[in-house]
This record gives structure tokens, sequence and C-alpha cells, in this order.
């Protein structure tokens, strides 16, 4: 049996490190493509290099052309640009919204039937407005945020706990931004929720609002530290692990910006929620019950969102 595509739209930093993950893991050919000549060539051809030393057969190609992405069974789409110190991920908006055009109708002529994970911030808006002009099934098309969002909270946890990170579970739902909620009733040390370690005495609550707050930031922390661009390697292993779920068809639960319609009261709207990857995608979106407080926080970014889904229409009236 031919081994799985994976097209990697965008061969910039989180580019580059997805195609080593997927060749490290072997999840099957990488096609990385890029705008820019030479990059992804050089790329691929420096990762297929490690291969006899990390001991994987995967092919990587670079290309300059979307029909090198034909039959893709998965397509994870990092191209735009990232954000500098000082800029929010909304910032982006304008640039990427153009990128997201000529990405979605690449995938839409060449890749109709891949899974396909969007990475390119202002995410939330980004996911939505790739399917939109990729036209392919809303189920097939997600943002990655949650994944990540929540490996930071649960990597702060592990270090205030002093626990293994592997024992702590943690969700962060609603818009990749500022008013991303990291609902603390919903994650646990091996099981055991957070309110009840503050109650045990392991952390206090001043910490745990410290800790959240942290997640929040989690991203400008590392762009402030980085000074040129955002970060890689957590974005880059969080979509390997949605697009495993996919290709080896899991059934995981993994937090996702997947396209809501109905659940937790919303119409027609991309946003981070609790979803069953697997086979055909995201396969359902687990409506939890919220309480009063985490609900008003998930409304706020959820208006959040919509503001910025209105700024794409805006922009551009063909998504009107
Ligand atoms: N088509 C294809 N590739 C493009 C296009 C386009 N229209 N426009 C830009 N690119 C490419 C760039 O040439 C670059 O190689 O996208 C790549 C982006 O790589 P980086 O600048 O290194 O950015 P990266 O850190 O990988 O982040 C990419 O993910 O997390 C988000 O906010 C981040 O939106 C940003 C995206």
């Amino acid at each position: 049996m031919a081994r799985p595509k994976i097209a990697l739209i965008g061969a910039g930093q989180i580019g580059g490190t997805l195609a080593h993950l997927a060749a490290i893991k072997e999840l099957g050919d990488v096609i990385l493509f890029d705008i820019a000549e030479g990059t992804p060539q050089g790329k691929a051809l420096d990762i297929a290099q490690s291969g006899p030393v990390e001991g994987f057969d995967a092919k990587l190609k670079g290309a300059n052309d979307y029909s090198d992405i034909a039959g893709a069974d998965v397509c994870i789409v990092t191209a735009g640009v990232p954000r500098k110190p000082g800029m929010s991920r909304d910032d982006l908006l304008g640039i990427n919204l153009k990128v997201m055009k000529s990405v979605g109708e690449g995938i839409k002529t060449h890749a109709p039937n891949a899974f396909v994970i969007c990475i390119t911030n202002p995410l939330d808006a980004m996911v939505w407005a790739l399917q939109q002009f990729s036209g392919l099934p809303a189920e097939k098309v997600v943002g990655m945020a949650g994944v990540l969002d929540s490996a930071r909270f649960r990597h702060f946890l592990s270090l205030e706990f002093n626990v293994s990170m592997k024992d702590v579970t943690a969700f962060v739902l609603g818009g990749h931004g500022d008013t991303m909620v990291p609902l603390v009733r919903y994650s646990t040390v091996a099981g055991i929720p957070l309110p009840d370690l503050v109650k045990m005495g392991w952390t206090t609550q001043e910490n745990m609002d410290a800790i959240v707050q942290r997640t929040r930031d989690g991203g400008a922390e590392i762009v402030g530290l980085l000074k040129t661009g955002s970060a890689f390697y957590a974005p880059a292993a969080s979509a390997i692990e949605m697009a495993e779920a996919y290709l080896k068809d899991q059934k995981r639960l993994l937090p996702c910006a997947a396209y809501v319609d109905g659940a937790f009261g919303l119409k027609g709207l991309y946003v981070g929620v609790p979803t069953i990857l697997g086979a055909g995608g995201v396969e359902r979106i687990v409506d939890i019950k919220l309480n009063d407080d985490e609900q008003a926080m998930f409304d706020k970014s959820v208006d959040a969102v919509k503001g910025l889904v209105a700024a794409c229409k805006g922009i551009d009236p063909s998504l009107a």
C-alpha cells in the first residue's frame, strides 16, 4: 500500500519542523511547498539526508508548484507571516487572508480529498477563510490551537506540581488569542481536578490564576524572547498529533478550532472546542457543559472571533 502523502504548505520555521517530525515518525511521504524558491527544496534535502542516521525511509520533496501536492492525504498550512514583538495575532489578518485565498484555491484544485490543518494566524478566522476558499467539507478543515494552548498549560502545571507532564491533562477552549479559555475545572493530574489540588494544598489559587494568565500569554512570551518570529517546535508537534489522529483513525479527543453549528449554542462558527479526530476528520464535537463563569469567558472569546470573521468579510467581499 502506498504511503500517505503529507503536503506542508509553507516551508518556514513551523513547516520545516513539521517535515522533520513527519519523517521521523514515518507518517508518510512529505511535500514541502512554499512560494520562496529553494527554501522547500533545501529543507527537504537536508531532512532527507538525516534519514540514514535516524533510520526513516520517508521521501521528502520541495516544491513551488501546487501540482506537486496532488492527491495529498493531509495538508498542513503555515503559509503567511508570523508575529514580531509588539504585534497581536490579529495584526496579521490582512496579509494572511490573501495567503489563505491562494492556498485554499491550490488545495481545492489539487488535493480536494485531504484533511486540512491550518496553523496560520489569526487562527480561528484563517481556518474559516481557508474552508470558504477551498470549499472542502467543514469536518475536513480544522485549526490547530487548542492542542498547543493545552500543551503550554500542561507544561506550566507539571512544573508547578513537580509531576510528569504525561500525567497532566488540560483543556483550553475558545479562540486562539488573549481571550482563550483555559478550563481549570476540566484539567487534572491523573484525574484529580485542579480545584481539588488547590484544596489539597498542592498550590494556591493565586498561583493557579498566574498559570492561567501565562498560558494565555504563552505565544507572546516566546515572540518576546525570539524577537524575529514566533514559536515553532510546540506548534509543529501539536499539528503532527492531529495529523496522526486522522491518518491512524485514532479517535483522539483533542481541542481543535472546528466548525461548530449547533453545539455550544453556536451557529456556523470556527472556534476551539473539544473534538473527536479520526478517519472522518472531525467526527464529533463534544458539547461539554460550561458553568456560568466559563460560559462568560467562552462568550467573550467567541465575540472576539466573530469580530475577526467580520473584518475578513470587510476585506474580501467574496467571503460575505
Ligand atoms: N504561499 C505559500 N507560502 C507562503 C505564502 C504563500 N502565499 N506566503 C508566505 N509563504 C511562506 C513564506 O515564504 C515562509 O516560508 O510561509 C512561510 C512562513 O514561515 P515563517 O515566516 O517561518 O513563519 P512560521 O513561524 O512558520 O509561522 C507561520 O503560523 O503560527 C503561525 O503566526 C504564525 O501565521 C504564522 C504561521
